[in-house]
């Protein structure tokens, strides 16, 4: 059995105290329940602050990016071990903002995969279309691309330590969410391309949905077969909203 995985990405949002706030409050808010996990993805500047608040709490604390080297004369990044000092479990690769505004390649993000998984800590792989792609009819090429560039690189028994969220580009921050279909159709695929290779390992990966996920939409995407949770932008930045959607998963 997959558990649910609620997972907020804060994004380049807030400041220390209102991180300190947010995640104290979502500390105090958490469902009662098994079945589900939450993580809030905070800047990396306030990590260590909302690593502080999270301790002794159920809730993991996760970055939103990772450099792929180990240490030195890498002038502004972040190594996974730094990450995993601060109290990171997870990181979140291949986001697509990243992607699209930052240049970061499918090969560059296969390889912050690998470099966050030999420090310990579990990747959040991000992978998903534009509206362009959607409507050429290419989302599961685009889909597998971004896959097969983790795959070949570190081979499917490396999922068996990760977590794929699928994010629409075009439902980020729009407002337009995929509709649970929607989003089954591209969740199903995405396992049935790991299946080709572990089928095993296929079925216990978790793939979280991404992309104006928010507590009136929660229950339905969360109800579909292959859909394990959420990767939560907007809605992630009020406890109670952020909350609202871990509640789903806690009676899902
Ligand atoms: P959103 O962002 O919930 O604001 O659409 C999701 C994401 O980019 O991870």
């Amino acid at each position: 059995m997959r558990e649910f995985l609620i997972a907020g990405n804060w994004k380049m949002n807030g400041s220390i105290a209102a991180s300190e706030e947010l995640a104290a409050g979502i500390v105090a808010g958490m469902p009662e329940g098994g079945g589900f996990r939450v993580l809030v993805c905070p800047p990396f500047p306030y990590l260590a602050a909302v690593s502080r608040q999270l301790e002794g709490s159920a809730v993991a604390l996760g970055a939103q990016n990772v450099s792929a080297h180990k240490a030195g004369a890498h002038t502004g990044e972040t190594s996974p071990s730094m990450l995993k000092d601060v109290g990171c479990e997870f990181v979140i690769v291949g986001h697509s903002e990243r992607r699209a505004m930052y240049g970061e390649t499918s090969v560059q993000v296969a390889t912050k995969f690998q470099a966050a998984q030999a420090n310990g800590l579990t990747p959040i792989l991000c992978v998903g279309e534009t509206l362009q792609e959607r409507e050429a009819g290419t989302t599961e090429s685009v889909i597998n691309e971004q896959l097969d560039a983790v795959l070949d690189a570190a081979g499917v028994v490396a999922f068996a330590a990760a977590v794929i969220a699928y994010e629409p580009v075009w439902a980020i921050g729009t407002g337009k969410t995929a509709t649970p279909d929607q989003a089954q159709d591209v969740h199903r695929h995405i396992r049935a391309r790991l299946a080709e290779e572990d089928s095993a390992l296929a079925e216990s990966v978790q793939i979280l949905y991404g992309g104006s996920m928010k507590s009136e939409n929660a229950s339905g995407l969360l109800a579909m077969p292959d859909i394990d949770g959420g990767l939560i932008g907007g809605a992630s930045l009020q406890a109670s909203d952020f909350l609202a959607i871990a509640g789903a998963a806690a009676q899902g």
